[in-house]
């Protein structure tokens, strides 16, 4: 086939009067009288061609959208009223002199344009056709540049990207494995890794020094938007750093790739919260700071007012904000039924308009009180004030929600603002209820702080840990932490957690045995590429930045995925299914 001249997206007037060759799909089609007018589109854009004469037109009539064709022609300066000022192409047409259908397409079962026409179950099965659409493309496009933009800069930075295995060994990174059976070993199984964790730390052990990768991890867990159980990780590790030496060169990675991919400048150092103050401030630790609304403990006020059903609660905090006209009895009663939903026993409001409080709750605090939460919590007119009574942290943590939600109702954020905030000082253990142990808060290589190495053992549930999170805009994009280069100390964190000698050889014995062999101090971080990406493609939906993603029951509608296989590959691999799940 003749290669084209010009893709559809870069013609201009300097072209004016040359001879073309386009090749692409038909956009759109559009009778005038006379002549017909196609758009003629490609990854790269659209060019508008004009069919004039009697023969052309003909062809041209039985033309439908998404045919594949190919245009030979002259391109001409657009008439100044029909100059489309928002597209490269818009001050050119070609005037079409060959036009040859290379394959038509059957009638599609989903609009390319408009996606929000169909169900997105529908959109994902023929996902092929989707990714025709111009903006999912471009999330593509920019998830591309975001991963060169990465690759170039660790390269500079003498980082190696080295691959790991895919079929390996459970790692602790705390979801459910996707587990492969082995043929060749019946009734044993691989894991698909969560994180490539203990490899990247063996490699600070081999002395590689600097690793990254960009890899796929997969993890069986309950799937949300930002959730995908296979996604992708931008992985690294670095010997003989601390956190400042990480903070200062992952600040400089992102500042980077929000400059090249975006043209977006962020300031550095970004700022650090500790994870107490996230909690408190925001009732979360992936606070949202582009705006305010913080959580105040309201507890002083409620004890002096004569609203009993606060009295007994262990904690009360509060939020306010502007704009009380927006907050109708039917809004607060929505938001009040949200709190619930999250396990509190209620929202309580007030309003505070000409200097003092209406409504809500607002009967059981006298004059003196409301002058004082109002002066002391810097309420201003047309407020309105959300406590939440409870434990200290079910109240944060659905305050924190009640905060998002309100943000989003005002508006309250700019898509095309970031701000970036680290979360450190982690406890280093959290105590699972239920299984009556410490379960570790990011995985048990994190080394707890210096001063915190004894209470680590002795007071597991009091230890501070050298772990850290990047957030953007209220999402987790990064995690990372210290690690433990000392035999011994990860020997004894597996212990605290209540491994049993047999369990840590069996999972962990080839770690603990390489500890030993001349480790040096070392660290990382890894990004979830598909959030860093959400951001720089400003949507909120994971899905709408991965080629093809699962759906949220971690389907795959388009090759239907998962789905069963044959006796015989289930004979190979001495399996059997157990019969009331095969009639499911
Ligand atoms: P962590 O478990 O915090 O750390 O994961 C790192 C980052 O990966 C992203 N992420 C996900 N993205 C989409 N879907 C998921 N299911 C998902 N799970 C995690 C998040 C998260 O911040 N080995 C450690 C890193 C380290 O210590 O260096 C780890 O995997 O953006």
């Amino acid at each position: 086939m003749d290669s084209r001249t010009h893709n559809c997206g870069e013609l201009t007037k300097k072209n004016i009067n040359k001879n073309v060759h386009l090749l692409g799909w038909v956009n759109s089609t559009r009778t005038h009288g006379k002549i017909i007018f196609i758009d003629i589109r490609d990854r790269f854009g659209k060019t508008q061609i004009i069919l004039n004469s009697d023969s052309l037109i003909e062809r041209g009539k039985s033309l439908s959208n998404e045919d594949v064709i190919s245009v030979r022609g002259k391109v001409i300066a657009r008439s100044e009223d029909l100059i489309n000022k928002n597209i490269i192409t818009g001050e050119i047409e070609v005037v079409a002199e060959e036009l040859e259908i290379l394959n038509m397409a059957a009638p599609l079962p989903m609009s390319i344009h408009d996606r929000e026409a169909s169900t997105e179950e529908h959109r994902l099965k023929y996902r092929y056709l989707e990714l025709r659409n111009s903006e999912l493309q471009n999330n593509l496009i920019i998830r591309h540049k975001t991963t060169q933009v990465v690759r170039n800069f660790l390269n500079d930075q003498n980082f190696i990207e080295i691959e790991t295995p895919v079929l390996t060994k459970s790692t602790p990174e705390g979801a459910r494995d996707y587990l492969v059976p082995s043929r060749v070993h019946n009734g044993k199984f691989y894991a698909l890794p969560q994180s490539p964790q203990m490899y990247k730390q063996l490699f600070m052990i081999s002395g590689l020094d600097r690793y990254f990768q960009i890899v796929k991890c997969f993890r069986d867990e309950d799937l949300r938007s930002d959730r995908q159980p296979e996604f992708t990780q931008i992985d690294i590790e670095m010997s003989f750093v601390d956190e400042e030496h990480i903070r200062d060169m992952v600040e400089k990675l992102i500042v980077t790739v929000f400059d090249k991919v975006n043209n977006i400048k962020m300031q550095t150092p970004f700022p650090i919260l500790s994870y107490k103050d996230s909690m408190n401030k925001f009732g979360t630790d992936k606070p949202d700071l582009r705006y305010s609304m913080e959580i105040q403990n309201f507890k002083k006020f409620s004890d002096q007012s004569d609203f009993q059903a606060f009295k007994n609660s262990e904690s009360v905090n509060m939020i306010h904000v502007n704009n009380v006209e927006r907050f109708s009895r039917k809004v607060i009663s929505e938001l009040d039924s949200y709190a619930q939903s999250l396990g509190a026993k209620g929202l309580a409001w007030m309003k505070y308009k000409d200097g003092s409080f209406e409504g809500g709750i607002s009967k059981f605090f006298n004059q003196d009180l409301q002058s004082d939460i109002a002066s002391d919590c810097n309420i201003n007119d047309d407020s309105i004030c959300f406590m939440v009574a409870d434990s200290t942290q079910l109240s944060l943590k659905v305050l924190g929600k009640i905060r998002v939600k309100v943000a989003e109702m005002l508006s309250l954020f700019d898509n095309s603002v970031f701000k970036p905030v680290w979360i450190v000082d982690f406890p280093l253990f959290d105590w699972d209820e239920d299984n009556q142990r410490f379960d570790s808060v990011h995985h048990p290589f994190v080394a707890p702080k210096d001063n915190d190495i004894e209470i680590a053992i002795s007071e597991p549930g009091k230890a501070i840990s050298k772990g850290y999170d990047i957030v953007i805009n209220g999402y987790e994009v990064a995690g990372g932490s210290i690690r433990i280069h000392d035999q011994e100390l990860q020997q004894k964190i597996f212990e605290t957690m209540n491994l049993t000698q047999e369990d840590i050889s069996n999972k962990f014995g080839f770690f603990i045995d390489a500890l030993k062999f001349g480790t040096p101090p070392h660290g990382g971080i890894a990004f979830g590429l598909d959030r860093l990406v959400m951001l720089l493609a400003g949507v909120n939906n994971i899905r709408d930045v991965i080629a093809f993603p699962k759906t949220t029951s971690a389907s795959a509608l388009m090759e239907d995925s998962p789905n069963t296989v044959s006796d015989e590959q289930l004979d190979d691999l001495g399996i059997d299914i157990k019969e009331h799940e095969k009639n499911v």
